[in-house]
């Protein structure tokens, strides 16, 4: 009887471990589907699925290509032309449809790989990604909590869920095992064996009950207010698909060339459109994007691509003037290179113009003009009663942008790669070692400290010693 009743709380255990276990899995799959797609092949795909970009939307593939056996679509993503070339109705139709512009080849994906890219893309085009972080909310102020923790909480309520069943289970076999040596000892005169509410409602279990609810709760409150605020690894989608990876990466632009306050100033400053005009006066069609993303820093000042001009009065232009203008110039890009306007070019201007009215409004503050200037999405942000001065690390103590940003270079989409946290300030400044050497600033300072480094009675000089621990230092 016992036995029945273990082998049935066994099975019990085993159906929720596996249930767990294969949700860790699916979320593993999906992520590392998720980095594929971004790494290879978000520059011609849109990564929400559903528009389409270079390459036709993704959302449904697997439909689409449901008639063939599945290794035929496996052996498109790794080399499309191979399908092309033997006629293959699906690999031709779409070839066809994308005016023959061959896709990427992907030798080196293996079919898991492959496996992943799939469930990131239908997840995606469902809306149901395990892990996804809850949406932040629009805007400046942001306070996500680690984009991570999301899913882990039902981590947790699986955890906690099969502890519980464990310990219950336990007591189970402990009072069993009792009343088995009870009935032994005393035969038929042992104590009546105590039932699952019994032991449920006993003085022990409630007061533990209610230590575990305090803990858990103080555990929460407390983490949940220091991370108030905090928003590491947060990148926001922005208005207009700018990638650090082309600009700082590629074509090796210095970031100060663009965020000049960084040398002169507390804050390092977005650029202005005009600052973008530099070069794109020139370069009006991208490699990427065509029309779609370049036509939006032209709309928000008033530049007409056609004739090079700024255009006169463009604040009193109505929408339909500027939409005019606008749509002219993409539809013009569009029959010289397909010779002729089609009901896809049509569907093209319609959402390249859609994407510009996004860009330069603004729902939240009910904005509606499309002049002015772009709104970008604001991803670090310090507290108003933290100081910080840009200036101050980059000129006068000569740190790199990367060590508190990441590698910038390499991210199409900026993220936010430090804590920005209280702790991260004070640990560096720890650590890092004040540079004298050169340095105009540290005039008055080295002739202190060199005197006592040359008598030995120190060995290096950090910037907590020269006060970057204060207070009032970082506080106003
Ligand atoms: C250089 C741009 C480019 C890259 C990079 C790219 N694709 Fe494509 N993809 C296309 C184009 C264009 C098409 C349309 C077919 C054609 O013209 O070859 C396409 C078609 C497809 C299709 C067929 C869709 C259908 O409805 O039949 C799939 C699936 C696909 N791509 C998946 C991928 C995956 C997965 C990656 C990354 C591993 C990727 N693509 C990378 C350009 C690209
Ligand atoms: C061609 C101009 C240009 C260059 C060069 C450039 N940036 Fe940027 N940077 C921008 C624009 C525009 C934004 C705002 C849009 C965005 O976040 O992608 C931005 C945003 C950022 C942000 C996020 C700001 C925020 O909202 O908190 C950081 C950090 C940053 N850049 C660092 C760098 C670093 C480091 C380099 C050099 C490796 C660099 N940038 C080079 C134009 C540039
Ligand atoms: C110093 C020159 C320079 C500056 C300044 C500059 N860009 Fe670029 N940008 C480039 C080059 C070069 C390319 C690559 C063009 C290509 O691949 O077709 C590019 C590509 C782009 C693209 C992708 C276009 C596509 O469809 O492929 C966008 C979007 C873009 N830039 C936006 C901006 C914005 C916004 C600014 C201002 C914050 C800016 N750029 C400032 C040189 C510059
Ligand atoms: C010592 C760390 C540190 C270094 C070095 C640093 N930054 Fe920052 N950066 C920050 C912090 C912290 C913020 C948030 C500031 C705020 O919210 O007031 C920030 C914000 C920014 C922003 C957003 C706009 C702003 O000024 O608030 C940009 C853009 C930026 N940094 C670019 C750069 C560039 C480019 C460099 C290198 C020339 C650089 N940073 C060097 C820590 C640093
Ligand atoms: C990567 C290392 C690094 C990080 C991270 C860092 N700092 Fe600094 N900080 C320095 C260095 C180096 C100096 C020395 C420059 C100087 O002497 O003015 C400095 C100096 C300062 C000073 C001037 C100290 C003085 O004695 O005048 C202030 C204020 C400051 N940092 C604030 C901050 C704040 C606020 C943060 C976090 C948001 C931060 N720092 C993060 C490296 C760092
Ligand atoms: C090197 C810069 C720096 C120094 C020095 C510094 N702080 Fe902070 N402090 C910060 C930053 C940055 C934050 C914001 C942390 C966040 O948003 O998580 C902060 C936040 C705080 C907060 C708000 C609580 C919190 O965690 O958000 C208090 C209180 C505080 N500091 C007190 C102090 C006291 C007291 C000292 C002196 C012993 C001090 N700070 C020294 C950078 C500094």
């Amino acid at each position: 009887m016992i036995y029945k009743r273990l082998n049935y709380s066994i099975l019990v255990l085993l159906f929720t471990f596996s249930v767990s276990a294969l949700f860790a899995q699916d979320q593993a799959a999906v992520e590392a589907g998720k980095t594929l797609f971004k790494n290879n092949c978000a520059s011609c795909h849109n990564k929400n699925m559903k528009d389409k970009l270079t390459g036709p939307a993704l959302a449904g593939t697997e439909d689409r290509w449901s008639e063939f056996p599945p290794a035929d679509l496996y052996t498109w993503i790794r080399n499309s032309q191979s399908l092309v070339s033997k006629g293959h109705p699906r690999a031709v139709a779409i070839f066809n449809e994308f005016n023959k512009l061959p896709m990427t080849a992907f030798p080196s994906l293996s079919d898991g790989d492959i496996a992943n890219i799939l469930a990131y893309i239908n997840c995606t085009a469902a809306g149901n990604c395990p892990g996804d972080p809850p949406p932040p909310p629009p805007g400046g102020d942001i306070a996500v909590t680690g984009a991570d923790t999301g899913n882990n909480n039902l981590l947790y309520v699986f955890l906690f869920l099969i502890l519980a069943l464990l310990a219950v289970i336990l007591a189970r076999i402990i009072s069993n095992l009792n009343h088995i040596a009870a009935v032994k000892e005393f035969g038929a005169d042992a104590p009546a064996r105590k039932t699952l509410a019994e032991i449920l409602s006993s003085k022990g279990v409630i007061s533990f009950a209610i230590f575990a609810a305090v803990l858990f709760g103080g555990y929460y409150t407390v983490r949940n207010s220091i991370n108030l605020g905090r928003q590491q690894g947060y990148q926001p989608e922005q208005p207009i698909k700018f990638s650090h990876t082309t600009h700082a990466g590629v074509h090796k632009i210095d970031c100060q060339y663009c965020h000049d306050g960084a040398r002169r100033s507390k804050h390092s400053v977005i650029p202005a459109a005009n600052t973008c005009m530099n070069c794109h006066k020139a370069i009006k069609v991208g490699s990427t994007y065509g029309t779609a993303e370049l036509t939006k820093i032209y709309a928000s000042i008033g530049f007409d691509p056609k004739g090079d001009t700024l255009i006169k009065n463009y604040d009193q232009l109505t929408d339909k003037e500027i939409e005019a203008i606008y749509k002219g110039w993409i539809s013009e890009n569009y029959i010289k290179e397909k010779n002729m306007m089609d009901a896809e070019g049509e569907a093209l201007l319609a959402s390249q113009w859609d994407g510009i009215v996004a860009a330069l409004t603004d729902k939240k503050t009910g904005d509606t003009k499309i002049q002015g200037p772009i709104e970008w999405t604001r991803i670090h942000n310090l507290p108003d009663h933290v100081y910080f001065d840009h200036s101050q690390h980059v000129t006068v103590g000569k740190v790199a942008c990367q060590s508190c940003h990441g590698k910038v270079e390499e991210m199409d989409e900026v993220k936010q790669y430090a804590p920005l946290s209280m702790g991260w300030c004070i640990n560096c400044h720890r650590e890092t070692e004040v540079k004298f050497a050169d340095n105009k600033y540290y005039d008055n300072y080295y002739e202190m400290y060199h005197e006592q480094i040359k008598n030995r009675q120190r060995d290096k000089v950090t910037v907590e010693d020269i006060g970057g621990t204060e207070c009032q230092k970082c506080h106003y």
